[in-house]
């Protein structure tokens, strides 16, 4: 049998496009309009550099921290990723691969897996939700979640649903029946070791999503729920307060980039946030996270926890960004990739990558703990920093 094993996360999005139908790799592909974010977010850390020392170099290198009352063996999160059909075990295999690394997993209201799967098998879930569904739908879902045993709320605050591509948006079907699957047949039958993993399941993709069902109601459908969602007036800061409010333990805002929109969510009462631009898939044109970082944890870092989110895809971008100041990073297409690649045993071995790359950077920084970084270890072009929204 073929070494599934691969020695950087480029190679397992290799094999990612391999493997997956067409469509479905569009999807995680994602972007929106030129992809300028979606680049931005990548060419950003190519534009920063490590500055290495050679002796009185450190034998013992830890990176374990704490973020939003967890304790993390690396400063690593999984973003939640609401993406079907990836892999037969999706959520799942991605949970326990994070189990097995001492990680949070973050899990989307889009996921296809039920929150109650995913957190029977990783004891530090982070559930992730969206403004939608109305006030007495969300306490529902928090409730529930609570019931599974999610440690933590993620609200993603930063989608205006805009999201035509350059370069093709990839066809989402509303359902998986036999006609849709005529029309997919060429290119599922095209990428037979993806169908061989589904078929070996007895089902095909789901493409609901269980964590967005109402009580006693059946998942609605992907697009269905993504309707509850398009159709709810955008939330006022009064309302994240109110969500906050109704939220007893860690309570993240994800997709902040600037200073003030981090001081209201601190002073909302949030534990963190995550500086974000949604991987570049939402408004073209956002700053990477990585450049507005700084000023952000200028302004809150003291008060609560803030993480970086977008266009990691090595050890190297974790120390950039945990040297300029964030708790720990979060991470969505790498692990995905890692997925498609090869189930939970690709997610850990992007985990493993990235936990490798750390430590060789720490080696050559010439740390003995993470919390040692600081921004003389980044090298930055002039200018390359940003700040928003401080007046
Ligand atoms: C295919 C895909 C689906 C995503 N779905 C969600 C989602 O449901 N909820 C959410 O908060 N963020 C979602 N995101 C954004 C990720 O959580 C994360 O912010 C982003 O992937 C980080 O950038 P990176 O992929 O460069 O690591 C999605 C991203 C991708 C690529």
């Amino acid at each position: 049998m073929a070494n599934k094993w691969f020695e950087t996360v480029a190679v397992a999005q290799r094999r990612a496009e391999k493997r997956l139908p067409k469509s479905v790799y569009g999807a995680i592909i994602g972007g929106a309009e030129k992809g300028l974010s979606l680049n931005g977010n990548l060419t950003s850390f190519d534009q920063l550099g490590l500055a290495p020392h050679v002796a009185g170099l450190q034998a013992e290198r830890s990176m374990n921290t704490s973020v939003f009352g967890l304790d993390i063996s690396m400063p690593v999160i999984i973003s939640p990723t609401g993406v079907q059909a990836v892999h037969p075990e999706g959520e799942v295999a991605v949970a326990r691969a994070a189990t097995n690394r001492g990680i949070p997993m973050g899990l989307s209201s889009f996921g296809s897996r039920s929150m109650e799967d995913v957190a029977a098998v990783n004891s530090q879930l982070l559930f992730q939700m969206y403004w939608s569904g109305g006030r007495d739908v969300m306490v529902q879902r928090l409730e529930r979640a609570k019931a599974a045993g999610a440690k933590g709320i993620i609200l993603t605050l930063d989608w205006t649903f805009s999201n035509g591509r350059d370069w093709g948006s990839p066809w989402i079907p509303e359902k998986l029946d036999l006609k849709t699957m005529i029309k997919l047949s060429p290119q599922a039958l095209s990428k037979p070791k993806w169908l061989l993993a589904y078929l070996k399941t007895g089902k095909l993709p789901d493409l609901s999503a269980p964590n967005m069902a109402h009580p006693g109601q059946k998942p609605p459908a992907f697009f269905g729920a993504y309707y509850e969602w398009m159709t709810m007036p955008p939330p006022s800061w009064e309302d994240i307060a109110w969500l906050r409010s109704q939220w007893d333990g860690p309570f993240v805002v994800k997709g902040v980039c600037r200073v003030d929109d981090a001081k209201r969510v601190r002073d909302l009462g949030a534990t963190g946030l995550s500086v974000s631009n949604h991987g570049g898939n939402n408004l073209d044109g956002t700053p990477s996270p990585i450049r507005v970082l700084p000023a952000i944890v200028a302004a809150v870092g003291n008060d609560i926890d803030v993480v970086l989110d977008g266009g990691i895809r090595r050890g190297s971008d974790v120390v950039k960004a945990v040297a300029m100041g964030a708790k720990a990073v979060m991470i969505g297409r790498a692990y995905l990739w890692g997925l498609a690649a090869n189930g939970q045993a690709g997610v850990e071995n992007v985990l493993d990558i990235l936990h490798g790359g750390i430590d060789s950077c720490l080696l050559g920084l010439g740390k003995s703990h993470i919390s040692e970084l600081t921004p003389d270890d980044v090298i930055a072009p002039r200018d390359f920093f940003v700040t928003l929204g401080d007046k």
